[in-house]
């Protein structure tokens, strides 16, 4: 297995390619779903004695751009870090090698299962930098006022309590930490409701219920294409400084 620190430095500059498996949509979804820690995984052994999880992360890193997405929030040695929703730990490893042994990363879930893995994972690679947090449906548990960033990806359409889990977010922010929202794309002006079943997201709600946590957003960065029917939006805001609350008369 290799370390996280190889991971993202691998990542870089990653190519889009279509793969093989890609022709064939049942394996491509398991594969998918896998990959994102949102479904059970079986462990193959793979010809070159890497691990599943290892193989799919290192499709990932092409369509993903971690090192863009974590260099676009600013993150670096000795920053504080949540990654929300963290599922397999995808981000939880690229950030970890990121901040280093004098940072932290705290990979938050709902499921202690998906934690359970990232724990296993952090010890095996001597990660103390890396950190679990059981959250629940209407509170993410977050250290208050700890955070330079947190990355919520493909979790977004997920959450059942949004608002009180961006007021759980919005807490757990230093002043002008940032928040990275990821999640793919659902067309406009559905049903909430509707989102969650197809594992998709509106961009304009997303944008709505930050605004009403004092979310300012600061730019849309270029989105992902994970495969030629899924692109993904990602949105970037950040908590208000006691500067621009004093200058807005609040
Ligand atoms: C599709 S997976 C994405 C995992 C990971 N972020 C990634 O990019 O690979 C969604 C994750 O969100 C978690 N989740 C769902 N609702 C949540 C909530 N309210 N708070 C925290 N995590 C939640 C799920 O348990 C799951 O691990």
């Amino acid at each position: 297995m290799h370390s996280g620190r190889s991971r993202a430095g691998s990542a870089a500059g990653g190519v889009h390619r279509l793969a093989p498996h890609a022709r064939y949509p049942v394996v491509a979804l398991w594969l998918a779903l896998a990959a994102l820690g949102c479904r059970t995984k079986t462990v193959a052994e793979l010809p070159n004695n890497q691990s599943a999880t290892d193989a799919e992360w290192a499709k990932r890193d092409a369509w993903q751009r971690p090192v863009e997405v974590m260099d676009t929030l600013g993150i670096r040695a000795g920053s504080v870090v949540a990654d929300v929703g963290a599922g397999g730990g995808y981000f939880t490893f690229q950030l970890a090698a990121r901040v280093g042994p004098h940072g932290k990363v705290y990979a938050q879930d709902i499921v202690d299962s998906h934690l359970e893995k990232i724990r296993d994972r952090a010890k095996q690679e001597g990660l103390l930098q890396v950190e679990t947090i059981l959250g629940s449906q209407s509170d993410p548990r977050l250290p208050p006022g700890a955070l330079d960033a947190i990355l919520l990806v493909m979790t977004y359409h997920e959450m059942e309590n949004y608002d009180a889990m961006l007021d759980g977010m919005a807490r757990g922010l230093k002043p002008a930490g940032r928040l990275a929202v990821i999640d793919p794309q659902g067309t406009p002006n559905q049903p909430r409701s509707s989102y969650a079943k197809e594992h998709k997201m509106s961009k304009e709600l997303v944008l709505q219920d930050a605004a009403r946590h004092n979310l300012r957003i600061v730019r849309e960065a270029k989105g992902f294409d994970s495969d030629e029917n899924t692109h993904l939006f990602f949105l970037i805001f950040e908590k208000p400084t006691a500067g621009d609350a004093s200058r807005n008369g609040q």
